[in-house]
């Protein structure tokens, strides 16, 4: 078995203290809205892993579909010793990258979710004899401090996770992706791409009614963390395509007019009937725009390759 290593780069009460301050601004702010890291508690992985599974979520299949016919190439052009996963979850679509890169010694699996991070890395390192998988508990929006590892490095960051952050915070994400790079080094980046709004929609409004749950989960994790009293039942799942903005929006929508109490805050918040807070802004790309976004950090997209039907991209973009 190979070495397996955990690291919270996070102070004890930091996540705690990051969650009171997001709650707050986001719950006195309107429109009202909470930031998506914090679905993903144990229960919200696991339920992001059961939507990935579900006929209308396309994204995880047609990326595991570029994955599978294009990770010998990744793995040629990038040559990397250190792999990096940002938002790694269970590190499932990366075991075919994983598998093409050869002279690979360290894997760095980076995510809020610690218990995504020990499942995944310690199932990795068991399959991989020699590989060190050395997994940060972080949040890749908050300056990470990597281990020192041998390059080249390529960052990989997949499954769209990049559309959960709005323009001006994406800007600011790729910039800090690029200090962590040399010159050389390459970024491995999943898009999902602009399609017709009912295909979009479905995939994050599915007929079970799983993403209805992973969205309401977020109000579960502030019941248990700041004794809120919300009602997850009082409140609907919604799932709208803004065409101007080219993005998916998950909102919940408050059935009745009520009051949830914040006790860790001491805060009440008033929801009017048909009030609605927004959980996620989920945006699909166009190559123009991927090309430039990543020009203005500093990234040289080389190599863009999309599923058989079109639906979603991996780009690979060197540091210059
Ligand atoms: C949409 S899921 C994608 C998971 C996986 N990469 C895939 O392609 O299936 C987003 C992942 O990023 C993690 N995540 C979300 N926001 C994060 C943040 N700010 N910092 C670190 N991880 C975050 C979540 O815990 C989750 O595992």
């Amino acid at each position: 078995m190979s070495p397996f290593r955990l690291t919270r780069t996070l102070p004890e009460d930091a996540t705690g203290a990051a969650l009171r301050a997001d709650v707050r601004a986001g719950l006195t702010g309107s429109p009202k809205t909470l930031p998506p890291k914090w679905f993903y508690d144990a229960r919200g992985s696991e339920l992001f892993e059961e939507i990935t599974a579900l006929p209308e979520y396309y994204p995880t299949r047609a990326e595991r579909e570029i994955l599978l016919a294009r990770s010998d190439e990744i793995a040629a052009a990038s040559g990397a010793r250190t792999l990096v996963e940002l938002g790694s979850g269970s590190s499932e679509k990366t075991r075919h990258l994983i598998a093409a890169l050869h002279g690979l010694h360290t894997y760095v699996p980076v995510d809020v979710s610690e218990s995504a991070l020990t499942g995944a890395g310690q199932a990795l390192a068991a399959e991989r004899p020699g590989l060190r998988v050395h997994a940060l508990v972080a949040d890749f929006t908050a300056g990470l401090t990597l281990p020192d590892t041998p390059g080249p490095r390529l960052v990989a960051f997949l499954g769209g996770t990049i559309g959960n952050l709005l323009p001006a915070e994406r800007s600011a994400f790729l910039a800090s992706v690029r200090s962590l790079l040399a010159p050389g080094d390459a970024l491995l980046l999943g898009t999902d791409l602009v399609k017709d709004e009912k295909t979009l929609v479905r995939a994050y409004d599915d007929a079970a009614g799983v993403t209805a749950s992973f969205n309401k989960n977020v109000l579960n994790v502030v019941d248990r963390e700041l004794g809120a009293d919300f009602d997850p039942d009082a409140f609907d799942h919604v799932a709208l395509w803004d065409a101007e903005h080219e993005w998916i929006e998950m909102r919940l929508r408050s059935r009745t007019a009520q009051s949830v109490k914040i006790p860790a805050l001491e805060l009440v918040v008033d929801f009017a009937e048909g009030e609605e807070l927004r959980t996620e802004v989920s945006a699909k790309f166009r190559q123009e725009g991927v090309r430039a976004e990543l020009s203005a950090a500093g990234l040289d997209l080389t190599r863009w390759w999309t599923d058989g039907e079109g639906r979603f991209a991996l780009s690979l973009s060197v540091a210059r």
